[in-house]
């Protein structure tokens, strides 16, 4: 972190991807073959970074240990798994129970969404083309949408490679805070998913429950995350201990 101050946001990133696809098996870390194009291919793992960090610590929580590698990856089992950022909390919620995860575990992770960067073409289409009612998505408050076209100028081209990024909380977008909550409430969350969880009914209360507590959220927090690193670990004799990160063994 002192070298890379985005390094704990894309290494969080890559632990929830690699959960959400076959399981915590560091499958999200292989490379493609000449067979099948990997997980880090899909567009759900748009701005994945990290792959060449070494251990850290963070904020501490413990670790299980006696996981073991996957051996699969594959690029439509990362679309098919990953959430879209134009869910909304139903879909989000049947996503997350697919995994195990409630819809509080949900809330209390999506705050993570308070560290990192995002690229405009995640969020633009609520700048500029949201609905046929809607050019800009109401859900948004209109400073918020100003300060971001004027950082995301339309059309935002993706093949063109001209895609800019934007901090998810724009005031201190390397802490881990419960930042995020109070910027939903304000109507300034950056992604459509995020925004949906002060929107929806069946979201709201826990979201002002942690603007009003967020050592309680901190403490969630560090639960869920260890809860979501359970999700189908391989242990025995499955998989394997992968010699290079990028490739499965010979
Ligand atoms: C609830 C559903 C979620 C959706 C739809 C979602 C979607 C996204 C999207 C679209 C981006 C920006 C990608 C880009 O344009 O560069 C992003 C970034 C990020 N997401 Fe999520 N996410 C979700 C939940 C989570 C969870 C559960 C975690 C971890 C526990 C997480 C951690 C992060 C982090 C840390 C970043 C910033 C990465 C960086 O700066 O390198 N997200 N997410």
């Amino acid at each position: 972190m002192a070298n890379d101050t985005g390094i704990p946001a894309a290494l969080t990133r890559l632990h929830f991807h690699d959960c959400f696809v076959r399981g915590c098996d560091a499958s999200i870390l292989l490379d493609s073959t000449p067979k099948h194009k990997a997980e880090k291919e899909s567009m759900r793992n748009k701005g994945i970074g990290g792959f060449e960090c070494s251990p850290y610590r963070w904020h501490y929580y413990d670790v299980l240990g006696g996981r073991r590698d996957g051996t699969i990856s594959l690029i439509g089992d990362a679309t098919k798994n990953l959430p879209d950022a134009f869910f909304n909390v139903t879909q989000l919620k049947e996503n997350f129970a697919k995994k195990g995860l409630s819809l509080e575990e949900l809330v209390t992770l999506s705050g993570v969404h308070s560290i990192g960067d995002c690229h405009c073409s995640s969020f633009s289409k609520r700048l500029y083309s949201f609905n046929a009612t809607y050019p800009q998505d109401p859900s948004m408050v209109s400073t918020y949408a100003s300060y971001l076209r004027a950082k995301c100028p339309r059309p935002v081209k993706t093949n063109s490679g001209v895609d800019p990024i934007v901090p998810f909380d724009p005031l201190t977008p390397t802490r881990l805070d419960n930042n995020y909550y109070k910027n939903l409430k304000s109507k300034k969350g950056l992604l459509f998913s995020d925004q949906v969880l002060w929107e929806s009914s069946l979201t709201k209360k826990m979201v002002g429950s942690n603007i009003k507590h967020p050592s309680a959220w901190a403490s969630k927090f560090a639960s869920a995350m260890v809860h979501m690193g359970s999700i189908k670990v391989l242990t025995g004799s499955q998989g394997e201990i992968r010699k290079n990160c990028r490739v499965v063994n010979y």
